[in-house]
């Protein structure tokens, strides 16, 4: 999921498409998130000093990307990245500051990456769940091939699972704000100037305003929208997050593209979670997934693809036998080359040439396809 989150992050906001780069990068990322709620100790191969040099290394990396572009905007290239638009947006006298861009592509790294193998975590683990998801996506892809904005909006469960794997899950633990005045809250008083740290965990668990609040339930999100302020992944007011759509969109076109193409199971329901800002699963939540791509609905077309396959292959090799039987006595059968031999019994020498082809035919078909079942294996499952 992360390396997902990271490398379209890259594309779309920095027009980088080489996976290695986005790699190299995912290490400073790892290191700089590490770091961001960490005690600030100035000591050598501390969690701050990591983020820190993290930090200084990732401004170094956009800076040459930011140099490059300038020069190759000058030269007349289309580019259609964040980062060249804000680079070309500064040639016409307009600003924003450039290096900004690691903030979103920050957020859109981790938090991304969270919220999306929660979902599949709880999809993976819930038929009815995974069984209402299938049915929206496919109702959707039976009309275009590729999702827009449009249907987007049209899938509200799968993004009621999302709204509800955020409640349980928050990506993005709180935020900071400063007090501007004296605050008295239930006997406590917030001093002018203080910075304040608010949890966005707060009431998600709060049986006051989610009901049996510890069962994944995505149904409270279709049902009812939760009280004000109970329910804020994103944050709220003037400075709430501005990745909301970007996230949105991502969401659910990846679980959309993945739904239709693969079924998964999960391996470690139990798992446990730990980090208190960032929930990380321990194992990383393994899943055992089954290729289903050429199927539009894996969960009722793979049962009756194999079950299918089996009755046709079955019924033919029945009719084998009886035309067999038809040829010769079942005891005279040659066991190596029943078919040659029985032909040639008849007087139909020529056809056993056709049985050759057949059989050549058939081995070939095997080995191309054990090939590809393995190379899917090896390089999407294993
Ligand atoms: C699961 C995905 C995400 C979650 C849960 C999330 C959550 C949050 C939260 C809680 C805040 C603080 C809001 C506040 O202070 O009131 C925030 C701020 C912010 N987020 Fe996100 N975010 C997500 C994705 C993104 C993405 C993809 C981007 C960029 C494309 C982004 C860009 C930002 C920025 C720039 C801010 C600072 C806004 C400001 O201070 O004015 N976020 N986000």
């Amino acid at each position: 999921m992360k390396a997902f989150s990271l490398t379209l992050a890259c594309q779309f906001f920095l027009g980088i498409d080489e996976p290695h780069l986005a790699e190299k990068l995912a290490i400073k990322f790892d290191d700089l998130c590490s770091g961001l709620y960490s005690v600030p100790v100035y000591f050598p191969g501390s969690a701050y000093i990591r983020a820190l040099k993290a930090s200084a290394s990732i401004r170094k990396e956009i800076q040459l990307l930011i140099k490059g572009k300038i020069d190759a905007l000058s030269n007349g290239h289309v580019m259609d990245d964040l980062l060249a638009h804000i680079v070309g947006a500064e040639k016409d006298g307009k600003y924003m500051p450039k290096l900004e861009i690691v903030g979103l592509i920050h957020a859109s790294y981790t938090q991304m990456a969270v919220t999306l193998a929660f979902m599949i975590k709880h999809i993976g683990q819930s038929p009815d769940i995974y069984q209402r998801i299938i049915s929206e996506n496919a109702d959707i892809r039976k009309s275009k091939g590729s999702l827009d904005w449009e249907d987007i909006q049209k899938l509200k469960y799968t993004w009621a699972v999302a709204q509800e794997s955020m409640r349980l899950y928050p990506a993005a633990p709180g935020t900071f704000r400063e007090a501007t005045t004296d605050i008295t809250y239930e006997g406590f008083t917030i001093p002018k100037g203080w910075k304040i740290f608010w949890a966005i965990i707060g009431t998600n668990k709060n049986p006051r305003y989610f009901h049996e609040p510890e069962s994944f339930d995505p149904s409270r999100f279709e049902e009812n929208v939760p009280a004000p302020y109970t329910y804020v992944p994103f944050g709220v007011g003037p400075r709430s997050s501005p990745g909301k759509d970007y996230t949105r969109y991502v969401i659910l076109t990846f679980i959309h593209s993945l739904i239709t193409k693969f079924k998964w199971e999960v391996m470690l329901p139990d798992e446990k979670v730990y980090g208190t800002l960032i929930p990380t699963p321990v194992e990383g939540i393994p899943i055992l997934s089954t290729m289903a791509e050429e199927t539009k609905n894996p969960v009722r077309d793979m049962p009756i693809g194999l079950v299918g396959s089996m009755m046709i292959t079955t019924l033919g090799y029945c009719l084998l036998a009886v035309t067999l039987c038809l040829l010769q006595s079942y005891k005279d059968f040659d066991v190596d080359v029943p078919f040659s031999v029985a032909f040639s019994v008849v007087g139909w020498d020529w056809a056993k040439y056709i049985v050759a082809l057949g059989a050549l035919k058939g081995m070939t078909t095997m080995l191309l396809v054990n090939i590809v079942g393995e190379s899917r294996y090896l390089t999407h499952i294993a």
